[in-house]
């Protein structure tokens, strides 16, 4: 039973843990997501409603396919409910105490075969293994957002992950239809190791005046054949997001690559986040 993972626990209801809710519910598992009060399960299924409802409009889901993913999902407030699941996928607020708290408080509600794993973007996978009983049976599952629609899964081995975890969460991840990908645990895991320097050269040369920032954008989409400008693209992430990301990697790593360029940090503190504050590279306000 426990390969086939038919009884998943998320820790979160919010961005990400609706998303991965929605994700393995539509695979036909059963989901019981944990949040602190009623109010947030209630928000976190009305966001996955919503998202199902997008998905109804463009005809990729039949109403009657809805809701038979959300009868998947179970929203619950007491751990205790997690006994019986085989995988517990964490994806609580971005802080590393209220992580560990939840973490160890799960590793005793479940099972002692049930794997744990922490979709977090910017801490240590494998300090955050240290507050579970079994770290041999704790590893990182990195999604993207939104969960449902990114083909891609990080699979991130910690110092203590078992190498017979990493094959069960490599199917387990397929068995979602999506691609595995293995990593190690190291700031930013592979593809934000990769992006965060790109982004941060990008503002570097959009404030030493290389150009203007809708040509880089155009230079990049065209140039690189990419879907998006990365201007277009910080915009989107939010550069308070970004700044955080890069900072966090820096401070791991004192590599300079990681260095939050000034513009970033100015535009940050002047309340330029992107697209959700109405000003940022290439949204109006700059
Ligand atoms: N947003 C992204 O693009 C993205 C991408 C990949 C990974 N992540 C990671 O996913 C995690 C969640 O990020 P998010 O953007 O969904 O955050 P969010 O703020 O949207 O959601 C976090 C949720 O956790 C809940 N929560 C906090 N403490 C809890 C507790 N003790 N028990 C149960 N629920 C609790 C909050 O009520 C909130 O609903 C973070 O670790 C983040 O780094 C985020």
């Amino acid at each position: 039973m426990t390969k086939d993972m038919r009884h998943v626990g998320v820790l979160g209801f919010g961005t990400m843990g609706a998303g991965i809710v929605q994700l393995v519910a539509q695979s036909g598992r059963e989901v019981t997501v944990l949040e602190t009060d009623q109010a947030r399960i209630d928000a976190g299924f009305a966001f996955m409603r919503q998202f199902l409802d997008g998905g109804v409009a463009r005809g990729k889901v039949t109403e009657a396919g809805r809701d038979e993913i959300l009868d998947h999902v179970r929203g619950v407030t007491d751990v205790s409910a997690l006994a019986t699941a085989e995988i517990v996928i964490e994806a609580v607020t971005e802080r590393r105490e209220i992580k560990r708290e939840l973490l160890s408080l799960v590793a005793e509600a479940a099972g002692p075969d049930a794997l744990i794993v922490t979709n977090t973007s910017a801490l240590s996978v494998t300090d955050l293994a240290t507050a579970v009983t079994r770290p041999e049976r704790f590893a990182g599952l990195h999604f993207f957002n939104p969960a449902p629609l990114m083909k891609v899964i990080e699979v991130v081995r910690a110092l203590r992950t078992d190498e017979a975890v990493i094959e069960q969460l490599v199917g387990f991840v397929s068995a979602l239809g999506k691609d595995p990908v293995v990593v190690k645990d190291r700031p930013g895991f592979l593809v934000n190791r990769l992006l965060i320097p790109y982004l941060n050269d990008v503002v570097q040369a959009y404030d030493d005046e290389l150009a203007s920032a809708g040509d880089i954008d155009t230079a990049i989409r065209l140039g690189l054949g990419h879907k998006q400008g990365p201007l277009e693209l910080i915009d989107m992430i939010g550069l308070d997001v970004h700044e955080h990301a890069t900072t966090r990697a820096y401070e791991a790593t004192l590599d300079p690559a990681f260095a939050p360029p000034p513009l970033l940090r100015h535009m940050v503190a002047a309340g330029l986040l992107g697209n959700k504050s109405g000003g940022g590279f290439r949204t109006e306000g700059h």
